[in-house]
């Protein structure tokens, strides 16, 4: 448990990456009680100085014995490294909240999403998962929704931002588009196939059953940190070029009738979202406008006339920042309110 103390000393973990990046950011713009912050990466980035407020702070290379003395480490690394590194560093007494995917199912680990579950922080034994991008934004508005008239079943596609891959899909995005618009052959490293100028319907790997890694994803950490085996999820997701932004576009079954005004009505009160919803003014959600936001937009409520208790909706959030850095450093503000 994190004890209650004035200014904290915090570690990044993946520093250099995408979501690395707006950690620091994050934890500068929020004025997190920081007394010291120490900045990991890999052997790539050795000499690398990263900013922070006014100063520089140089990368180190995680060791055994580097996280004596830290209280908070934000891991964005990705699974292999939390795998290896999230143990060491809770067994060193500090609370470490993952990024990746390796704790999010552990049975040991809570899954929370701060406005959704923030008591599941209540028993954590040194880990704490961060939910999937889009997992996250789709559960706070889910999860209202649910109080007020019990979801039965949702079924969703995905529209996901490069930046959800990294900074290696973000550098492709660029460049395939720079050479596409100068008549050059383009180079395809991180996805199977062209991404500029296109729409894959594929993100991670490809399981048994025919769906995705990141559509199973949303399918079983839905369920956990609404902390409700009964609701049926269905998943689409696409990777679209954007560079920032994840969109779903959510079709939502509910057991008691549920009006668009009352939905408006419910999200409208609800934390870290935002009803953006005047179709008439053409006024709904869109990536390049919620980028940098802290909130999940939502858009184009409407009632799904196929179906009795249906409603419809478009979701738009930043996938680096409450899909990742926003939501992890929220769940360390949370951890010292409750400490
Ligand atoms: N992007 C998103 O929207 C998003 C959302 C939710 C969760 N996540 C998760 O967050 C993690 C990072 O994602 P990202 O998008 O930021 O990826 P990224 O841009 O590729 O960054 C990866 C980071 O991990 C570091 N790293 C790699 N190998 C390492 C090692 N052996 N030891 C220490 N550090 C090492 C890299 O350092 P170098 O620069 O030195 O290589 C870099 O700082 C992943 O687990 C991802 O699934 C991402």
């Amino acid at each position: 448990m994190l004890k209650k103390k004035k200014t904290y000393v915090v570690a990044v973990v993946g520093a250099t990456g995408a979501v690395g990046n707006e950690m620091i950011k994050t934890l500068e713009a929020r004025k997190f009680p920081v007394k010291k912050l120490r900045l990991f990466a890999s052997e790539r980035s050795k000499g690398k100085m990263l900013k922070y407020r006014d100063s520089e702070i140089p990368v180190e290379i995680p060791k055994q014995d580097s996280f004596k003395g830290i209280d908070i480490a934000l891991f964005s690394a990705g699974a292999e490294r939390s795998r290896i590194w999230a143990p060491i560093a809770a067994g060193s007494g500090c609370v470490v909240v993952d990024n990746s995917s390796q704790w999010r199912m552990d049975p040991e680990v809570p899954l929370v999403v701060p406005e959704v579950n923030p008591h599941d922080l209540k028993w954590h034994k040194g880990i704490i998962a961060n939910p999937n991008c889009s997992t996250i934004q789709m559960v706070v508005v889910l999860k209202p929704i649910h109080d007020a008239a019990r979801i039965k079943r949702v079924v969703v596609t995905t529209f996901q931002a490069v930046s959800g891959t990294g900074q290696k899909a973000i550098d492709e995005l660029m460049q395939q588009t720079k050479d596409l618009l100068n008549f050059r052959e383009v180079a395809c490293n991180v996805y199977p196939y062209q991404i500029a100028f296109n729409v894959l319907p594929h993100i991670d790997k490809f399981l048994e059953n025919g769906y995705t890694k990141e559509e199973m994803k949303m399918v079983n950490e839905t369920k956990k940190i609404i902390g409700d085996d009964s609701i049926r999820v269905t998943a689409t997701t696409v990777r679209v070029p954007v560079f920032r932004c994840h969109s779903e576009s959510l079709n939502i079954e509910t057991e008691k009738k549920i009006t668009p005004n009352e939905v408006r009505a419910v999200l409208s009160g609800a934390q870290g979202v935002i009803v953006y919803d005047a179709p008439e003014k053409n006024i709904y959600p869109i990536p390049i406008d919620v980028a940098g936001k802290e909130e999940t937009y939502v858009g184009r409520i409407r009632e799904d006339e196929t179906i009795d208790n249906g409603i419809n909706m478009w979701i738009v959030a930043d996938n680096l920042l409450k899909g990742a850095a926003l939501n992890a450093v929220q769940i360390a503000e949370k951890l010292i309110e409750m400490a």
